[in-house]
């Protein structure tokens, strides 16, 4: 049995990890430290431990909290890629990465939420890496980005580890970057896009700040003629008071907060039922999530899964994380990954919700002002669309998304 050490912002210890991995079999359990558990104004680092001495079994490969500060499908790829390259340099086979290899792999500096990992009590934090690039990097980073999508270029995949781009999750090229007040998540283009998703999720975000919803910084700039948004991380702080002192704050998911497996199909009843346990300012997080949802339907962002909903710590408990991940999508018959009251239809959902509102304590009245506001704002895509700069073709591929 191997373990490591999981402490929590600048260097609080909070327990350790043991796992085993047999027969392409990982399991792992959990221990809170006892000074942790001794002090005050602790938390629950994941709600499926219970705050207690001894080990605690764990029923998914790693605990779900963790996962959240491990990568997904982009980070693990350059990770995999990278051990594959270095196996066949050295001249031994290469081993199969389990979800410790692919947690304790990226960037601390980078790493989302602020849980971070040792292996030795006493050493450094997992792993370390060159500072996070600065805002002017991005030409480097996206050509880096399609380097290892054309070639699979080990430098590219090397320069893109060392400065922290896989510690983020989703399967899209991105990387972490920074300027003098905070970081930023930057997420490019990838070939095989189909249209120009970048410049259609600044579309999204646009619309949901319209819509009155919480919304991150965000811009879109163009690199080297393509599009990138940049989000500023909502999981890091600048420090009003000290220029350059940036602080960690915490980051759950939705998969966490329901203890759900990855993939594993939702309801936004269940969300909702889970953020009562939870949430800091229960009353804003529901008509928060209501106009999500709504905006979701309104916009045919079909990719709502639970890693595409996250919470912030806030102070005893937890808060929705500003918005994130919302792309318009023009495949009208693709059903919703969340769905509403057990609908995925668009037409029938809007009804559940007008029908169920007082479950998110709005009245009718309420709810049909809050579906009023939020459809007189989607009806502005195609300005907004223009003004970032889609061509006219796309905008009329996309249309089907948008229609009411
Ligand atoms: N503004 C942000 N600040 C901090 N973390 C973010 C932000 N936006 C997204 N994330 C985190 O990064 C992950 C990947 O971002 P996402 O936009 O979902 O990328 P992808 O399109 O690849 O799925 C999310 O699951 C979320 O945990
Ligand atoms: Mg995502």
């Amino acid at each position: 049995m191997a373990d490591f050490h999981v402490y929590d912002f600048e260097n609080e210890y909070v327990g350790k990890c043991y796992y085993t991995h047999k027969r392409g079999r990982l399991s792992s359990m959990f221990s809170y430290s006892l000074d942790y558990l001794s002090q005050s104004g602790i938390y629950n680092v994941d709600p499926a431990f219970q705050m207690i001495e001894g080990s605690q079994f764990v029923d998914s490969p790693i605990p779900r909290a963790f996962t959240d500060s491990a990568p997904d499908r982009w980070g693990r790829n350059l990770i995999y890629k990278r051990h594959l390259y270095e196996a066949q340099v050295n001249g031994v086979s290469a081993k199969e990465l389990n979800d410790v290899d692919y947690l304790l792999g990226v960037s601390d500096l980078a790493r989302q939420g602020s849980l971070r990992f040792k292996i030795d009590k006493g050493g450094a934090y997992v792993h370390e890496s060159s500072e996070i690039p600065k805002l002017i990097a991005l030409p480097k980073l996206l050509n880096s980005t399609n380097a290892l999508e054309a070639s699979g270029s080990h430098e590219a995949i090397k320069y893109l580890l060392d400065v922290g781009s896989a510690s983020l999750g989703g399967a899209r090229p991105k990387a972490t970057v920074r300027d003098d007040n905070g970081l930023f998540l930057a997420k490019f283009p990838h070939i095989h896009d189909e249209w120009d998703v970048i410049s259609w999720e600044y579309v999204a975000l646009s619309i949901a700040k319209s819509a009155g919803i919480d919304v991150p910084d965000f811009e879109l700039v163009e690199v080297d003629g393509s599009k990138v948004l940049l989000l500023r991380r909502f999981d890091r702080l600048s420090n009003a008071s000290n220029a350059g002192e940036i602080s960690r704050v915490g980051y759950m998911s939705a998969m966490t907060l329901l203890g759900a497996e990855d993939g594993q199909k939702a309801d936004y009843a269940d969300i909702c039922l889970h953020m009562a346990d939870v949430s800091v300012d229960f009353s804003r997080d529901l008509s928060e999530l209501y106009r999500r949802i709504i905006l979701s339907i309104l916009i045919n962002n079909t990719d709502d899964h639970l890693r595409n909903h996250g919470f912030l710590r806030d102070g005893s408990g937890w808060r929705l994380s500003p918005v994130f991940d919302i792309n318009p999508n023009p495949e009208r018959g693709e059903a919703r990954a969340t769905s509403i009251y057990g609908q995925t239809d668009r037409v029938v959902a809007l009804e559940a919700l007008r029908i169920n509102c007082s479950d998110f304590k709005l009245n009718e009245g309420e709810a049909a002002s809050i579906l009023k506001e939020i459809r007189e704002v989607v009806k502005s895509w195609r300005d907004i669309a223009k003004r970032a700069g889609i061509h006219q073709r796309e905008i009329e591929l996309m249309e089907t998304a948008f229609a009411q």
